[in-house]
C-alpha cells in the first residue's frame, strides 16, 4: 500500500503475515539443534521458516519478518534452536548462517518475482530458486564464517558443511510444496 505521499505503508494483512511469520519461526526453534560433531553447527528447523518467508511473503515483508526475529534474538530472548539468544550467540560460529538468513526473503522474493511465476514446470524454477539461495548460499555463506571464526581451513568447512545438503534440500521440497499449496488453497497469499 502506498500513501499520498509515496511511502509505502505495511497494511494489517502485511502486519498479520509478518507477525505469524514471526510466530512460527520462533516455534520452529522450540526444535533443539542435533549437534553434527565435525562443525560447530547444529541442523535446525528455523532455516525452513526462513525460506518460507521468501517465498511466501515476498522480499519485503519476508525479510521484516526474518529481521524482526533476529532483532528480538539480538535483544537476548532465547529464540534460537536450544533457547540460545543474544548478541554473542550471533557472532559465534554459526554467525554467517544467520547473516545470511538475513538475505534468504530477499533473493528468493526477488527470484520468484523475476521468473514470473507461472507455467506448467513453474515448480521446479522455484525450487530451483530456493535451493540456490535458501540452501547452498547459506551453507556456503556459514562455511566460509565458520572457518574464519573457529580457525578451520576452509576446505574442510565447505566440506563439513556439505553434511547439510540433503536435509536442507528435503526443507526446501518441503516448503515449496507447502507453499504452492497455500496460495492454490488461500487468496491472500
Ligand atoms: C543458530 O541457531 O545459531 C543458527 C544455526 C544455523 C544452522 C545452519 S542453517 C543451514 C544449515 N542447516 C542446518 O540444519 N543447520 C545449518
Amino acid at each position: 500500500m502506498t500513501n499520498k505521499q509515496g511511502i509505502t505503508q505495511l497494511s494489517v494483512r502485511d502486519l498479520t503475515m509478518v507477525a505469524t511469520m514471526i510466530a512460527i519461526l520462533i516455534v520452529l526453534g522450540l526444535f533443539p539443534g542435533i549437534p553434527l560433531g565435525i562443525i560447530p553447527v547444529p541442523i535446525v528447523l528455523q532455516n525452513i521458516g526462513v525460506m518460507i518467508a521468501g517465498e511466501l511473503l515476498g522480499p519485503r515483508n519476508g525479510s521484516l519478518a526474518v529481521w524482526l526475529f533476529l532483532v528480538l534474538v539480538a535483544l537476548g530472548l532465547p529464540l534460537l534452536s536450544g533457547g540460545r539468544g543474544g548478541l554473542a550467540t550471533m557472532i559465534g560460529p554459526t554467525g554467517g548462517y544467520i547473516v545470511a538468513w538475513v538475505l534468504v526473503p530477499l533473493l528468493i522474493g526477488w527470484g520468484l518475482k523475476l521468473t514470473g511465476r507461472s507455467g506448467e514446470l513453474y515448480w521446479l524454477v522455484e525450487l530451483a530458486i530456493v535451493w540456490l539461495f535458501g540452501v547452498l548460499f547459506v551453507d556456503g555463506l556459514g562455511a566460509i564464517w565458520v572457518s574464519a571464526q573457529s580457525n578451520i581451513a576452509l576446505s574442510a568447512s565447505l566440506t563439513s558443511s556439505i553434511a547439510f545438503i540433503p536435509g536442507d534440500t528435503i526443507k526446501a521440497i518441503i516448503s515449496v510444496i507447502l507453499v504452492r499449496r497455500l496460495r492454490k488453497s488461500s487468496s491472500i497469499f
